[in-house]
């Protein structure tokens, strides 16, 4: 049994992390959660920010082993929503103070796709009538691998974040879970393309995927440092029954999910400063799952605001809860849970990671 290093100090070793990641016994683990829960609140502050999720377009042009939209996947049902339906759900978010969106789809290069996405960003920005926001609602992008034109076309069009998963940091476990004309290189150079642009650039993994050791966890949050990664969203691997990967043995779900809280707080521990969601994966395990991360030092939350029946076929993993997250009893119950736990619902604001205005942690703090 490993012993638990110093919880106090900024730098972690690759040998630490995985301790952190070992940790069952539960003093240690609440340990590991309060040391996590700290550091947040001296980086970050006690508010948790929203991003209304709208899940654009289940089309995809990827095949993904894991995925359940995968291209192969026939009994998907095809949607895209209209541009009005995309520009009167960001006016909902803004009237529901939620301060930003992410705008998630399949991956899709086509022109007419990508054409049609720039104006409906450029409308968002134009369009979205508040108050409250001066410089109009915030827009992450999460579209996948695109051109280095297209980033810097979607960032003029007025999207300041973007979430690329790099799903694992594992080059063999990569090339296992994806077709081989996806390449874990190709990935990289996307995160640091964004980040040249100018986007305040989100990453992650999945937790407990078939034949990944706690090593590469530990090496995913070491990755994330390297790579000097704004936000963290991240959550355990989920089979699902109509992909390649849907009957391969992986941890049982009680592991990942323990996994998925502790990932958390470990990358807190590293990271410092950074945004990192609480997913809904954490949810499709165990309905407090979501909630709990909040507490492993986790600080935004991604109410889902995809309309009803097309919620059902952005399936990427079965179990994903249906949940009325836009409604205002949902929200002001999620505002008291935080409340009993020393936390703020940060509204009306893009909450930007600390980290993305400290000028980026390309200067790591190895000063000794
Ligand atoms: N289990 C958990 N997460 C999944 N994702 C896709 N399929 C699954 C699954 N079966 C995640 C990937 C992707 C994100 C949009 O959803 O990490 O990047």
């Amino acid at each position: 049994m490993t012993a638990l290093p110093d919880l106090s100090q900024s730098v972690f070793s690759h040998e630490e992390i995985v301790a952190l990641l070992s940790v069952v016994d539960p003093q240690d683990v609440e340990a590991v959660r309060a040391a996590a829960e700290k550091v947040l609140l001296k980086e970050c502050g006690n508010g948790v920010y929203l991003r209304g999720l709208i899940e654009a377009s289940n089309v995809c042009r990827c095949d993904c082993h894991y995925c359940g939209i995968r291209k192969s996947n026939t009994k998907v049902r095809h949607y895209t929503l209209a541009q009005n339906d995309i520009l009167l759900l960001a006016q909902q978010a803004a009237n529901l103070g939620y301060g930003s969106i992410v705008i998630q789809t399949g991956e899709r290069q086509n022109k007419t796709f990508l054409d049609a996405l720039e104006k409906t960003i450029q409308l968002i920005k134009t369009e979205t009538v508040s108050d409250a926001l001066p410089q109009g609602i915030g827009i992450t992008l999460c579209i996948g691998e695109q051109t280095e034109e297209t980033y810097r076309r979607l960032f003029k069009a007025g999207a300041h974040r973007y979430l690329l998963r790099i799903e694992t940091t594992n080059p063999v476990l990569f090339s296992r879970i994806h077709p081989a004309d996806q390449h874990f290189e190709t990935r990289v150079h996307c995160l640091q393309r964004l980040k040249k642009i100018g986007y305040q650039v989100g990453t992650g993994v999945m937790i407990g995927l078939p034949g990944q050791t706690i090593e590469d966890l530990a090496n995913d949050i070491l990755f994330f440092k390297e790579q000097d990664i704004d936000m963290i969203g991240m959550g355990p691997f989920i089979p699902h029954p109509d992909t390649p990967l849907g009957g391969v043995a992986c941890p049982d779900e009680a592991t990942r999910l323990h996994l998925g809280h502790m990932m958390i707080a470990a990358t807190r521990l590293v990271l410092r400063d950074v945004n990192i969601a609480a997913t809904t994966a954490l949810q499709a395990l165990d309905p407090a799952g979501r909630e709990r991360a909040f507490r492993f030092g986790a600080n935004v939350m991604m109410p889902l605001m995809t309309p009803g029946e097309a919620r059902e076929d952005y399936n990427l993993y079965p179990g994903k809860p249906n949940l009325k997250e836009t409604n205002n009893d949902y929200q002001v119950s999620f505002s008291a849970f935080l409340n009993e736990i020393g936390r703020t619902l940060g509204q009306n604001q893009w909450g930007d990671a600390p980290h993305a205005s400290r000028g980026g942690g390309n200067s790591p703090p190895f000063s000794s």
